[in-house]
């Protein structure tokens, strides 16, 4: 037996730590070269009975340090796996990369609130187009041509009859001359003026309502804008109404609430009267309901106003509209 080769193999084999160590091992011992290859080349020379027993020998330690050599590698290998594992560890403890929801701009906030208000008194929803017939937009709502309450409003003509509407107020006659009352609706939209500073925009939203049926008083229309601005702002909103002017609406009327920036006291948004006017209405003039079709003197209604804008910028307390429009996502994050 040629026990010191076994030994000085066993020692070596023990400090392998890398692939290429035990390669050379390999080598050495049992390549073509190797310390063992070579007594076994060097058998021939012995006698036939000691070619026996060293033959034997030899071919038991080569076996057996193929064996150890194959051993080793796949330990060498499941110390590699191990390793590699372990710096590729992902702590699922860390914070995780932040990211953004998408969210609902505040004008339409405010205008889903608005809708859902009046929803839950049985108004529905109904709408009308932008590029709108001067007729609809004027003189169904009994402004006509060169009438002075035409200045109110800075309208862009696309032609001579056609216009962006400068309000929503044509979907009243749109609808009332396809259904007939009772009638209880809101509708809200884009309308367009040539108008920009700090309050205003070229386009801006709007919400038009009408309720019409018989008998249908101003007390209906003061119930029904109250309840509505409670809700809107809160319970305890002082509301008052003041006599206005409007061409399809007698009587005409503006709606104010108390200043919600300085609790009624007066400050710059107020111009210090304290009160702030958020809607225009009035009772549904008769000459309306008649470019309507509707029979003279049977229905009565309401009709009101309001920008959505506006609205938006008392809620929140936001003194430039042209905020809406910039898209800054640092303005809009923040409802
Ligand atoms: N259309 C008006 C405007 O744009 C607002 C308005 C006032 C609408 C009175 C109405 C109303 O329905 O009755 O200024």
């Amino acid at each position: 037996m040629d026990d010191p080769l076994k030994q000085s193999f066993l020692k070596e084999i023990d400090n392998i730590v890398s692939f290429q160590d035990l390669i050379n091992l390999k080598a050495k011992y049992v390549g073509k070269k190797g310390l063992l290859t070579e007594k076994i080349k060097n058998l021939g020379r012995l006698s036939s009975e000691e070619r026996k027993i060293q033959g034997k020998a030899l071919n038991e330690l080569k076996n057996f340090i193929e064996e150890k050599i194959k051993n080793k590698e796949i330990e060498l290998k499941q110390k590699e796996i191990s390793e590699s594992l372990k710096k590729e560890i992902i702590d699922i403890t860390l914070p995780g990369k932040d990211y953004y929801f998408g969210g609902c701009h505040p004008v339409n906030k405010t205008l889903y609130e608005i809708i859902d208000i009046f929803r839950e008194i049985g108004f529905t929803v109904e709408e009308g187009p932008e590029v709108e017939l001067d007729y609809y937009n004027f003189e169904a709502l009994n402004i006509p041509k060169n009438h002075p309450a035409r200045d109110m409003q800075d309208t862009f003509y696309v032609s001579e009859d056609i216009v962006l509407r400068t309000h929503t107020s044509p979907v009243q006659v749109r609808v009332m001359e396809k259904k007939k009352p009772p009638l209880r609706f809101i509708s809200p939209g884009k309308v367009y003026r040539c108008d920009s500073d700090i309050t205003h925009t070229p386009m801006f939203h709007q919400v038009e309502g009408l309720m019409v049926d018989e008998n249908i008083a101003f007390s209906h229309l003061k119930g029904v804008l109250v309840f509505f601005l409670q809700r809107l702002f809160g319970e305890n909103i002082p509301v008052r109404f003041r006599p206005s002017f409007f061409p399809f609406t007698e009587p005409s009327t503006e709606i104010d609430i108390g200043c919600i920036i300085c609790g009624a006291k007066g400050c710059r948004v107020c111009k210090g009267t304290g009160w702030l006017e958020v809607l225009g209405a009035g009772m549904v003039h008769p000459n309306v309901f008649k470019f309507a079709g509707y029979p003279e003197g049977k229905f009565t209604g309401f009709a009101f106003g309001m920008g959505v804008e506006r609205l938006t910028m008392l809620k929140y307390g936001i003194d430039d509209i042209r905020l809406f429009f910039e898209n800054d996502i640092r303005f809009l994050r923040q409802f």
